[in-house]
């Protein structure tokens, strides 16, 4: 076989050289650009680093001039958006804004074709012209993202200038990086700005639920307190009928109470600021407190509430949390049940925790609906089937006051099969 003699022709060698040289620095312009566009800084600052970077990209040859322009795609022009460089107080005027289609950069907005011009006085295209203008020449690099043109990045050279070879290659490369990071940039700033708009619309949502809920508070404590009174007879004789009405009033306006918590709670639970003080104590107390208040209820229905307690140790929670999670859960069984059906509510121990299920013989849930359950405003195929009012708020708060107890909600239910919600609570450590 015959070997073939390595070429050491001294000339070959620098070509390699500067081959490798050429390379290193696209390798360094391109790694740093990347760096640049990953940076949380301004736009600003962004966008003149890059142009800075690629200003000093030696074997391009370029002046340390240039800019970016940033297009508006509804009115068809481009902005001029920084620049890096000596540029006169006409150019900055006269540039600040350009339809598309004008001068070179205007002409890539509308093509978004990377252009070279050698010479300032013999393009056409080059159509603005300045005082004192020097002959120059141009690297127009569209700056696209998904086929969109986001703007047009322009370097400046010489005039007739040795074109860098892989000139092309290399700036539609970076143009493309430049536009990814500005579409990021406008992202991220929409969505900052949604957060702190959602922010203070929830903020005020529950200032709002807070002043609602506390005007609401004193006319209710006085009917309350009224309604006791009477009922009492404090006030003088009352006869059974009237009586039997101020207990209901009575018992209403306590119902109410009990809701207009709910209101404040949601306002707190929202802000973070509840407050939550586990007591030791026997969950089936609680329980049989709810389900003696809802089945006053449950009377308009006729509907029968069940208790069967089973034997559970004391267990730490809030009463009040609790009690309004009992609330719900019991609430809900009678509210959306038909008139003449149970309502079965049972406690038992399991390993670890205990469990309080609510079983009704309405309407239950499909398996979309189980999907949306526990979520906020969720109000679901089941309607009241008494002319209660439902808000679809009750089971987030619930899962939410559980979660705080570090307990967990569920529901095992299947359409026209009646619904038996649960919840869990650690059992004391
Ligand atoms: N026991 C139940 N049986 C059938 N559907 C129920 C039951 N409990 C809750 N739901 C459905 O879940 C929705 C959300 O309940 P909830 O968050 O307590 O709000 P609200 O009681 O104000 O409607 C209800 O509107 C109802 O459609
Ligand atoms: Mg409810």
């Amino acid at each position: 076989m015959k070997n073939e003699s390595p070429k050491k022709d001294n000339s070959y060698l620098k070509e390699v050289e500067q081959e490798i040289k050429r390379r290193t620095e696209e390798y360094k312009i391109l790694h740093e650009i990347t760096k640049i566009s990953q940076n949380h800084n301004s736009l600003e600052v962004m966008l003149k680093s890059a142009l800075t970077t690629l200003v000093g990209f030696q074997e391009l040859e370029v002046e340390h001039k240039a800019g970016i322009f940033l297009a508006d795609p509804d009115k068809k022009e481009l902005n001029l958006f920084c620049t890096v460089g000596k540029f006169g107080k006409e150019f900055m005027e006269k540039e600040k804004t350009i339809p598309y289609g004008a001068c070179l950069c205007g002409k890539a907005a509308i093509s978004g074709e990377f252009l070279t011009s050698d010479s300032c006085f013999k393009d056409d295209r080059h159509e603005h012209t300045f005082e004192n203008m020097t002959g120059h020449g141009h690297y127009i690099v569209p700056l696209k993202s998904e086929d969109q043109i986001i703007g047009v990045l322009f370097l400046y050279t010489d005039e007739n200038p040795p074109w860098y070879i892989r000139s092309k290659e290399i700036l539609v490369s970076i143009g493309g990086l430049i536009a990814g990071a500005i579409v990021a940039h406008k992202r991220e700033k929409e969505i900052q700005e949604k957060n702190e708009q959602l922010n203070e619309l929830n903020e005020l949502k529950n200032k709002f639920l807070g002043i609602a809920s506390h005007d609401l508070r004193n006319p209710l404590y006085m009917i309350k307190t009224f309604s006791e009174v009477l009922k009492d007879g404090t006030l003088g004789e009352v006869n059974e009928k009237q009586k039997e009405i101020s207990e209901k009033i009575f018992n209403a306006s306590n119902f109410m109470q009990g809701l207009l918590e709910n209101l404040l709670d949601i306002s707190q639970i929202e802000s973070g600021k509840i407050d939550i003080n586990k007591e030791s104590q026997d969950i089936n107390n609680s329980a049989k407190q709810q389900i003696e208040l809802i089945q006053l209820l449950a009377d308009k229905k006729n509907i029968q509430v069940y208790f069967d307690p089973g034997e559970i140790p004391n267990i730490p929670y809030d009463t009040r949390a609790i009690s309004q999670v009992l609330g719900n859960f019991i609430g809900n069984a009678v509210k959306f049940s038909p008139p003449e059906s149970k309502v079965l509510v049972t406690t038992e121990k399991l390993d670890g925790s205990i469990r309080l299920s609510v079983h009704d013989d309405g309407p239950g849930l499909s398996n979309e609906d189980q999907k949306l359950l526990f979520k906020e405003f969720q109000t679901l195929t089941a309607r009241p089937t008494g002319g209660e009012k439902s808000t679809g708020l009750g089971l987030a708060i619930c899962k939410k006051l559980i979660h705080l107890h570090d307990g967990q909600v569920g529901v095992s239910s299947q359409l026209g099969k009646g619904s038996t919600f649960y919840f869990s609570l650690p059992l004391d450590k």
